[in-house]
């Protein structure tokens, strides 16, 4: 037998980095962040699906790290990927996600969940530091998620996102045959109207930041004085305003129809978005952007249309529901069915829980509906090479 010969590595100034598992326990992370703490230093928790990882990924994850002393990335196992995203993702299985994500040096531990919400995880940990992107604020984070923070006293950070960078618009690329193609034109400007938390106006947002939407919004309106809407697109530092509609809650009267056109128009308005807007839209407005407003409803249409579809559901005992974006014309309700996103009931829901559900697909469904319908669209500005 010959003799074995040892390749030495030569010695470097840089102490290696500790061999890790790619996938943490949750109770070791428990330990860990009380052992942190005794020192007075803190544990900085995010949660992501991390699918396709971009430079977007890296510079939001430096930052997370650098609020705390100690980086925990919780994934979204592979089904609840699949279900947040559809059913083409994710596009690497969890393993090699946590994989790869474990490999970098400003994460700490990886730890993968595989319900849809991290609450679980959360009370589990209890970290100190909560980080999300920006296209999140703390109002529209999922309640559930950020009760979870609250009860442990977590200090949550909004981080921004980095521009036209997202798993969905790397594979939109790859899939449009030129993966390095730039995308030029006008882009369409989209009036956003909505009465409520906004949580579907936050989606936008975040689509449009990670490149999935190829869009701007040019104004936000509300006929409700304190909607979180506006108050989120205040912060972003979009204009916004709250335009009175008339005192019945769900009728437009007739200047204020009028007035929704007129501002729209005046802002150079392409596309209208109802994003939890709760009043029916007359003359003027459809008058003045014809085929050019969608909504989305909390059902598949035309089953339970009107106001808290959701509820109408449960109260119905129906098995499956689900979410809808269609145009909207004088029918309330009752316009083309552009696309549509089916959510078991389950025997225990409640009002909240099936709706919460239920906007989870909407905020998957709105963007990516926008998106094919902006394609479609002839007289708006070419999107695309
Ligand atoms: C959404 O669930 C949307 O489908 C519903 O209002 C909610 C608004 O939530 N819209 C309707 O019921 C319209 N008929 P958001 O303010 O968090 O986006």
């Amino acid at each position: 037998m010959g003799e074995v010969e040892f390749a030495m590595q030569p010695e470097t100034s840089a102490s290696p980095r500790p061999a890790r598992h790619a996938v943490a326990d949750p109770g070791e992370l428990g330990a860990l962040r009380d052992e942190l703490a005794r020192d007075g230093r803190r544990m900085v928790f995010t949660n992501g699906c991390f699918d396709l990882l971009h430079v977007g990924h890296v510079r939001y994850l430096e930052q997370a790290r650098a609020l705390g002393d100690a980086l925990v990335v919780a994934i979204n196992g592979d089904a609840s990927v699949r279900s947040l995203k559809g059913p083409s993702r994710p596009v690497q299985p969890e393993q090699e996600r946590a994989e790869i994500l474990a490999a970098l040096g400003c994460v700490d531990h990886v730890v993968v969940f595989g319900s849809e919400r991290v609450t679980e995880l959360i009370r589990r940990i209890r970290p100190q530091v909560y980080a999300k992107g920006g296209d999140y604020t703390p109002e529209t984070l999922h309640p559930e998620e950020r009760s979870a923070l609250d009860e442990c006293g977590c200090q949550i950070n909004i981080l921004p996102l980095v521009e036209g960078r997202s798993t969905s618009s790397t594979l939109a690329r790859l899939e449009s045959g030129d993966p390095s193609a730039v995308r030029s034109g006008r882009r369409p400007r989209l009036g956003i109207l909505g009465s409520g938390r906004g949580s579907n106006f936050a989606a936008l947002v975040g689509a449009i930041a990670g490149g999935a939407l190829e869009a701007e919004i040019a104004l936000v309106l509300s006929d409700r004085e304190g909607a979180g809407i506006l108050d989120h697109a205040r912060r972003l530092g979009l204009p916004a305003r709250h335009v009175p509609a008339g005192d019945h809650p769900l009728r437009f009267d007739a200047a204020g129809n009028k007035e929704y056109a007129d501002r729209l128009r005046a802002a150079g308005v392409d596309l209208v978005v109802l994003a939890g807007f709760m009043r029916v839209l007359k003359g003027p407005m459809l008058e003045a952007f014809p085929g050019r407003i969608i909504n989305i409803h909390p059902s598949l249409l035309p089953a339970y249309k009107g106001l808290e579809a959701w509820r109408q559901a449960l109260e119905d005992g129906a098995s499956e529901t689900g979410c809808s974006v269609h145009l909207v014309n004088a029918e309330v309700d009752g316009g083309e069915v552009l696309a549509q996103a089916r959510v078991p009931v389950l025997p225990d829901d409640t009002a909240e829980t099936l709706h919460a559900r239920i906007q989870e697909q909407e905020h998957r469904l709105l963007p990516e509906t926008l998106s094919q319908y902006l394609r479609r669209l002839p007289d708006l500005p070419p999107i695309g090479r």
